[in-house]
Formats: structure tokens, C-alpha cells, sequence
């Protein structure tokens, strides 16, 4: 073999190599699954679809006839049973009348809270309207967009966020724009009527969405598919959706560096928050997560913590079209990881969220914040100086 040659077989059996071992790096690579700050894999805890085992709790069998329901290959192996289901009208058409038919269908129903009772009696209602809405909002296509759940009373919250890290700004082609969250707080239960200064508020700011349902801890689930709703028809531009509480400090600035970096790919699946792994449903009556057995049964899915979290355009719209599929259930954030689970997206955990705080010592230095995207809680006059601090030119962190 001439030389010439020889060198020619050694170029080929190099080139066979190089593709065996890229080849190698590549199927190891293609389970491209999302992946948390330490490079480990997220796995959905749950199957995509999964048919889930017979339970004796109200929300999992409610749910697993939906399941069924809306299963297309189920349901190839059984019409008869679709059509059973869609004649027992158990499909998602608002009924908002009260149905009190779950009183038999819970066990101690009549022993329940009476949150419970206010939350299953009107289980399949979800379509309330907008008596404050913002239908301009994301006239200019939003980077992010922020949306924050409050309270009506809670005045001091919303301004000190407007001052702060919720202000709208538009920097580099970059527009950051806000709505707050409200249900209403009826005067039937006591409360003062503020409807008017809220009204009067909104005209000063115009970021108030406010749909006609009582605001509670349990329908804060149904504030976020009221939100995914709005935000799927009037503000299905916006790029980035960050949704938190009011009584988090949010360093918007980092988030809007983070949020620049991100690949196409990355962008458009991205949700990122403060994941809760591994957690199921609390049985001890006097918390405020407490969920009786005879109501769900099984753990929860991955889920960020309701504090705050960040997500794409993108998933905002996929979670509306699921969100019809999965029967609300009293916690919404993990609510919104059952949504998220039947998208097929993991949540990523993010070390920025802090929604469990920081510790004192961290606190008392304002460079701690620096690398922190979200930390709750804070009241109005800490968010404040906070910020303040932050922005100062003299910063030396
Ligand atoms: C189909 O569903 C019906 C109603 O639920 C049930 O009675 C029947 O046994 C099922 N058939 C099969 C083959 O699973
Ligand atoms: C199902 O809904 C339809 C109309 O929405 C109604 O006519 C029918 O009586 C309902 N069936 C049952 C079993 O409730
Ligand atoms: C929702 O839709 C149902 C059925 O169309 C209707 O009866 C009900 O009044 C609506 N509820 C609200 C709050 O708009
Ligand atoms: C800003 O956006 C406008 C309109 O989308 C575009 O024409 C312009 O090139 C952008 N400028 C920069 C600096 O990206
Ligand atoms: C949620 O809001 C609806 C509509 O106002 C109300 O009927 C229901 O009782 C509320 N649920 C809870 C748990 O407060």
C-alpha cells in the first residue's frame, strides 16, 4: 500500500470513528428533557395520559371520567362508554347553577369546611366575565408581561409594585407591561364596598382585570384560568409571562438579562419557578392546604410555588387549551402543574425563586439581592427600599 493510500484509509477509519462517537453524544443528547441548575433531567413524576387506578376521591374520579373523556385512543377501544360519558353530561360545560348532587357523592361532604362546600358546589362554573379589563394591554407586543394576583383592598401592595419592580417600561425594543389579578370582595360579607375606588384606581393606572367571581384562597385557581383566558385572547403576543403575588419582591431588571440570553428552543418551552417536588396533599384539618382524603387521593405533580414563577407565550396558551381538561381543584399551583403535566412540560427549578425567603443574615445586605429574581414575602415599604437601593448608581456589589 503506498503511502498516499494508506493515509487515505487512516483518514476514513477516523471519520468512522468521529461519527460512531458522534452519533453516541447525540442519542445521548436527543432525550433534550428539561433540566434543573445541576444538569440533572426533569421527569415528569406522571405519564402523559396516564390512566389513572380507581379511586374512592371525588376529584380523582371526577377527573378520571374527563380523562377518559377526552383520551382519543381510550376511547377508540370503547365508544360505547364515551358516549355514556357525554350523555351523563360529566364534559366541561359551564353549569354554574349550584350542584348539589355532591352531596351525595362525597363521603362527609356535609362535615367539610364550608370553603369546600363553596368550592364543589360550583366545581364546573368557570365562565365568568370581566367587569375591568384591558383589552389594549399588549397593543405593543410585550416582552413580559406581569400579572399579579391581589386583592381589592390591598392598595398599598399594587402601588408599591407600580413604583417598584411592576413598573411598565420599554428599554432596547423590550416592553414590560402589568395587570393585577382581582376577583370581587362582596359587601354582603361584611366587607366595606370598595368597588368604587377600585374603579377609581384603574382609570388613574388601567392595569386592573376584574372578573365577576368571589375572591377566595380556593378560587385563586379559577383567578388562573380566568388570567390564562385573557392572556390566550387578548394578549396572545406577549413573549414572556412572569404571574406571582403581591407581597414578593421581583428583581425585574435580572429577569429581563435572563430572559435576553435564552435560545429559541429554551424560550418557548421555558417555565421556571420555585419547584416543589415530591409533595402530596396536607391531612391535618387546621392548615390552610388541608385536602380531606374523600377529595384526592395520590401525590401532586412537579409544581412551582404560587409566589412566582416565569413561563413562556407559548405555555400560557398550551395550559388554556388543557386547563378545559382538568377539573379545578382547590390549590392552584398545583393546579397549574396537573395542567402542565398533561402539556408534557416539567417545571424548572430556578435557584433566583425564594419564595421560602432568605436568611436573616442575606437580608440585612442589599448585594443579596442582586442575584435573586424573586423573594417573598416583603411588605410594600420593604419592596420599596428595596428597589430603591437596588437602583442606586453607588452600588458596589
Ligand atoms: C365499554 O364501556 C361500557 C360502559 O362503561 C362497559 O359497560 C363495557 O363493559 C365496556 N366494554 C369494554 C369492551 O371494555
Ligand atoms: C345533558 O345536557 C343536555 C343539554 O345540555 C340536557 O338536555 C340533558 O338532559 C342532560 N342529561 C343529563 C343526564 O343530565
Ligand atoms: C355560564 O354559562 C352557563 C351556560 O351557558 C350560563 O347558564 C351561566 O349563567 C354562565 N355563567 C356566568 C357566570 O356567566
Ligand atoms: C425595534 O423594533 C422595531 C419594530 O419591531 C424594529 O423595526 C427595530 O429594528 C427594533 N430595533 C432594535 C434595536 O432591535
Ligand atoms: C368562587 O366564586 C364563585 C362565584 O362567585 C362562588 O360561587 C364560589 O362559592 C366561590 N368559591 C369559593 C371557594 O369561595
Amino acid at each position: 500500500m503506498s503511502v498516499g493510500r494508506r493515509r487515505l484509509k487512516l483518514v476514513g477509519i477516523l471519520t468512522m470513528v468521529n461519527l460512531f462517537i458522534y452519533v453516541i453524544v447525540e442519542v445521548s443528547r436527543s432525550d433534550s428533557q428539561d433540566k434543573n441548575a445541576d444538569g440533572q433531567v426533569l421527569i415528569p413524576s406522571g405519564k402523559f395520559w396516564k390512566k389513572r387506578s380507581v379511586s374512592k376521591a371525588y376529584w380523582n374520579r371526577e377527573q378520571q371520567k374527563l380523562d377518559r373523556l377526552y383520551n382519543p385512543i381510550l376511547n377508540l377501544l370503547n365508544t360505547s362508554s364515551v358516549e355514556e360519558m357525554v350523555a351523563s353530561n360529566t364534559s366541561m360545560s359551564d353549569s354554574c347553577d349550584m350542584d348539589t348532587s355532591i352531596q351525595a357523592e362525597v363521603k362527609d361532604f356535609a362535615q367539610l369546611p364550608d370553603r369546600f362546600k363553596d368550592f364543589f358546589y360550583y366545581i364546573k362554573c368557570r365562565n365568568y366575565s370581566l367587569l375591568l379589563d384591558q383589552p389594549n394591554k399588549c397593543a405593543d407586543k410585550p416582552f413580559l408581561l406581569l400579572a399579579i394576583k391581589s386583592l381589592i383592598p390591598q392598595f398599598d401592595r399594587r402601588q408599591a409594585i407600580r413604583e417598584s419592580w411592576g413598573k411598565e417600561l420599554k428599554i432596547n425594543n423590550m416592553t414590560v407591561v402589568r395587570v393585577f389579578l382581582l376577583g370581587e370582595t362582596p359587601p354582603e360579607e361584611n366587607y366595606p364596598d370598595l368597588s368604587g375606588m377600585v374603579k377609581y384606581e384603574n382609570e388613574m393606572y388601567k392595569d386592573i382585570l376584574l372578573w365577576n367571581y368571589k375572591d377566595s384562597f380556593f378560587n385563586l385557581t379559577l383567578k388562573d384560568v380566568l388570567f390564562l383566558r385573557w392572556a390566550s385572547h387578548s394578549c396572545s403576543n406577549a413573549q414572556f409571562i412572569f404571574k406571582g403575588d403581591d407581597d414578593v419582591f421581583v428583581n425585574t431588571p435580572l429577569i429581563l438579562d435572563y430572559l435576553k440570553t435564552l435560545s429559541p428552543e429554551k424560550a418557548k418551552d421555558l417555565f421556571i419557578g420555585d419547584v416543589i417536588r415530591d409533595a402530596g396533599p396536607h391531612r391535618e384539618k387546621t392548615l390552610k392546604y388541608y385536602i380531606p382524603e374523600s377529595i384526592y387521593t395520590g401525590s401532586y405533580p412537579l409544581y412551582a410555588g404560587g409566589g412566582g414563577f416565569l413561563y413562556s407565550g407559548s405555555i400560557a396558551q398550551r395550559l388554556y387549551k388543557a386547563s378545559s381538561k382538568v377539573l379545578l381543584y382547590p390549590i392552584d399551583d398545583v393546579y397549574t402543574g396537573m395542567c402542565l403535566e398533561k402539556i408534557g412540560i416539567a417545571p424548572e427549578k430556578h435557584k433566583g425563586f425564594k419564595t421560602f425567603d432568605i436568611d436573616e443574615k442575606q437580608k440585612k445586605s442589599i448585594c443579596s439581592y442582586t442575584n435573586i429574581m424573586l423573594v417573598h414575602p416583603r411588605k410594600p415599604q420593604e419592596i420599596n427600599k428595596i428597589w430603591s437601593m437596588l437602583q442606586d448608581s453607588q452600588l458596589n456589589c
